[in-house]
């Protein structure tokens, strides 16, 4: 039986993601160096095989391959901190492209019916038109958004050079269980989680608003970025194709943290502070192109909040 690869798999989306194809009976093989991910993030199931490297090592990449048989690759695996790549920029430059071209290398060599890329909305930058589109302007402003814009480069001309069946998807601001909310550039969802979970506790605590919370993104649910992943796996229209995913819907950091207040019937003390330098005012996408090859949310943000505040 055929089997799926998903890089980056012991990750916050990438485990989501494996959840849903063992779900589906899959066969499913992880490769993850753990560096953000975690092994417990995955559950105990005969029809997962976990490899702990880095999809930057060709070696055992070609390897997996060689053992395997790959049908489908998701490739998730990134050193997925903005920070991480201004402070070391060939490092991660090593795993978040070299280790694209390696899959791509290794995809072309052994076949495989699909290859799908999860690209980020970092590759706008700071350019202010709104929504985003699949059309828009791209400015990627760091290290990390540079390799993102050129791995999809790369994924998208291996499908006009070789006819490998890839597809890009970029994701906006995802959030649900499993995101690590222990840094300052964590998810701002995951962030406001751990405050909330703190001050249920009854421990004193405070949420540090970077400006006056005017600032907007397009919050999208974890569970609907799988779908989207599984939807354009499915899709023959979705190769040689990228798609901005979100959910076509702007909404402030005011508005995120009534939407949360209400759901956890708490009230979260604010510190407000400066903007945070670099950071993007605004910003979200339309969905339009990927709802026409069948994708709709099915998560609000208030409902998506639910999910996630109840850890379901
Ligand atoms: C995301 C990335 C960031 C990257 C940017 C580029 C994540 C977690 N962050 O940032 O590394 O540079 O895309 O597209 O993927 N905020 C607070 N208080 C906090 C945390 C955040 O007020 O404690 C604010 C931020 O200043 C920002 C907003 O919340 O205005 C959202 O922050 P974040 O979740 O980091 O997402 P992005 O800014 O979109």
């Amino acid at each position: 039986m055929s089997s799926i690869l998903v890089t980056g798999g012991a990750g916050f989306i990438g485990s989501h993601l494996v959840d849903a194809l063992l779900e589906r009976n899959e066969k499913v093989i992880v490769i993850d160096n753990l560096s953000m991910g975690d092994e417990n993030n995955l559950p105990h199931d005969n029809n997962i095989t976990f490899i702990k490297g880095d999809l930057s090592d060709s070696k055992l990449v070609n390897k997996l391959f060689s053992e395997y048989d790959i049908n489908t690759i998701f490739h998730l695996g990134a050193v997925a901190s903005v920070v991480a790549s201004i402070e070391n920029p060939s490092e991660t430059h090593r795993t978040n492209m070299d280790g694209t071209l390696i899959l791509l290398e290794a995809a072309k060599k052994y076949g495989v019916g699909r290859f799908i890329f999860a690209s980020s909305a970092a590759i706008f930058g700071d350019e202010p038109t709104l929504p985003k589109s699949e059309e828009s302007i791209i400015k990627p402003l760091t290290p990390y958004a540079i390799d993102k814009y050129g791995s999809e480069q790369y994924v998208i001309a291996y499908n006009r050079l070789y006819h490998l069946p890839t597809t890009v998807l970029r994701f906006f601001n995802v959030f649900g269980n499993r995101q690590n909310p222990s840094s300052p550039y964590s998810g701002v969802v995951s962030i406001l989680t751990d405050k909330f979970k703190k001050i249920q506790n009854n421990e004193e605590d405070s949420f540090t608003l970077y400006g006056e919370g005017d600032q907007t993104r397009d919050f999208i649910h974890v569970k609907d970025v799988v779908k989207a992943l599984i939807l354009v796996m499915e899709r023959e229209e979705a190769v040689g194709e990228i798609f901005n995913l979100g959910t076509g819907i702007s909404t402030s950091l005011k508005q995120l943290i009534e939407i949360y207040e209400r759901v956890t019937g708490l009230s979260l003390p604010i510190i407000e502070k400066e903007e945070r330098s670099g950071d993007i005012k605004f910003s979200y996408t339309s969905i339009e192109k990927i709802k026409a090859i069948g994708y709709t949310p099915d998560y609000s943000l208030e409902e998506g909040l639910k999910v996630y505040w109840n850890n379901e």
